[in-house]
């Protein structure tokens, strides 16, 4: 408890000393970035300084959140005095693994790595691990790889929950008689974390769905049905089109939509308007992206969780620090992840709730986004 308090403390106190990057790495990435490999491998960077080499690899350009937390692990990591290869991989698992060997090779000593697929970076982490390079798993964990040292991450479980609670609440599926209707949209089934926010939202769904008060119109309920291939917003947006067309061109009511994360939310925003006519449903969603909370704004998605890209940032030079240092790294978890070689020790920060009601104070007061961004 006390080390999530600690990293809510960071997120403040990085906020004020972030302030005018964050603002900036937002206003860069408000447009769609294009997602080539030439385009993020154009856009990577390697820059000097004394405290040592450390790889940072990113899965993509695309999706806004990466670019924040690229930005901000690099400028973090250069005022702690380390070199910094920041790369981004477009999404293609052969280009994050040539990208990670390439860091291996260039004499980087320790490497963060937000995986694309958590599966297939097994062979070339055993080269890290010949080299003694330690290994952070970033935001996703890296399954069945003994070469990782260290995760860190937000409260994957908890984001789920907190999604899968608010529809609760919404709906008071409690007291109210029902039955809703809701459809469930999950994320990349190749990103560990995606299974975590489904669990966590199912077990506070699934009683209800069993004593029919939720119903799931399309009968698409499990794990690899509902899942997003890469988080993609073009096919949570085609499935969402097929959904409505089968089980809702009636009339019939769509009281809720559980999204996993912002992409797919944006996806189903994106059916709904161009398909649906009824009363808008709940949708949830987490990263508060820009395109997002100005849906949040114009009433069209109702939550989403804030993850700060500062304080996982933060935590993790916190940790890189501590291991270059020849010391242990910071964690608060000991008995969550396991990658299938055993539990990673792992720092989790807490994820934080967002809506309309507290976008501004969570999201601009802080600095995360200047006001101009979300009009
Ligand atoms: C991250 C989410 C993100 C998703 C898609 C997940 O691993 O935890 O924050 O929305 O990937 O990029």
């Amino acid at each position: 408890m006390k080390k999530k308090l600690l990293c809510m403390f960071m997120a403040t106190a990085m906020t004020v000393s972030l302030l005018a990057g964050c603002g900036n790495s937002s206003a860069d990435t408000g447009s769609t970035a294009s997602d080539t490999a030439a385009a993020d491998t154009a856009a990577a960077d390697t820059t000097a300084s004394g405290g040592g080499k450390v790889g940072v690899a990113m899965p993509t350009k695309d999706l806004q959140r990466w670019n924040q937390d690229g930005d901000n692990m690099k400028s973090e990591l250069e005022a702690a005095g380390y070199e910094v290869d920041l790369q981004y991989a477009a999404n293609d698992i052969a280009t994050q693994v040539s990208q990670i060997e390439n860091m291996i090779n260039s004499g980087c000593q320790l490497l963060v790595i937000a995986s694309i697929d958590g599966d297939s970076l097994g062979t070339v982490l055993e080269q890290a691990k010949e080299k003694d390079i330690p290994v952070i798993a970033y935001d996703r964990l890296i399954m069945n790889s003994d070469a990782v040292s260290y995760y860190a991450t937000f409260d994957n479980y908890m984001v789920g929950t907190k999604q899968g609670e608010y529809i609760r609440d919404q709906l008071d599926l409690e007291n109210a008689a029902g039955p809703f209707n809701i459809e469930l949209v999950t994320g990349d089934p190749g990103d560990n974390n995606a299974r975590y926010f489904f669990g966590g939202a199912m077990d506070v769904l699934q009683p209800y769905i069993d004593a029919g008060k939720l119903v799931v119109k399309s009968g698409q309920t499990d794990f690899e049905t509902v899942a997003t291939a890469n988080w993609s917003t073009e096919t949570a947006q085609a499935r969402m089109d097929a959904i409505i067309s089968a089980n809702y061109a009636d009339g019939t009511k769509l009281d809720a939509v559980l999204c996993s994360n912002d992409s797919t939310a944006l996806g189903v925003e994106n059916s709904l308007e161009a398909n649906y006519t009824g009363d808008w449903p709940i949708i949830t969603g987490q990263d508060c992206d820009i395109a997002n909370v100005k849906n949040m704004i114009a009433g069209k998605q109702s939550m989403s969780i804030f993850k700060d890209t500062r304080t996982l940032a933060s935590k993790v030079v916190e940790m890189v620090d501590a291991i270059m240092k020849g010391g242990e790294a910071p964690v608060n978890d000991t008995e969550t992840y396991d990658n299938g070689t055993g539990v990673i020790p792992s720092y989790l920060c807490e994820p934080v709730f967002a809506d309309v009601n507290n976008y501004k104070e969570l999201l601009v007061d802080s600095g995360y986004y200047a006001e101009s961004d979300l009009q």
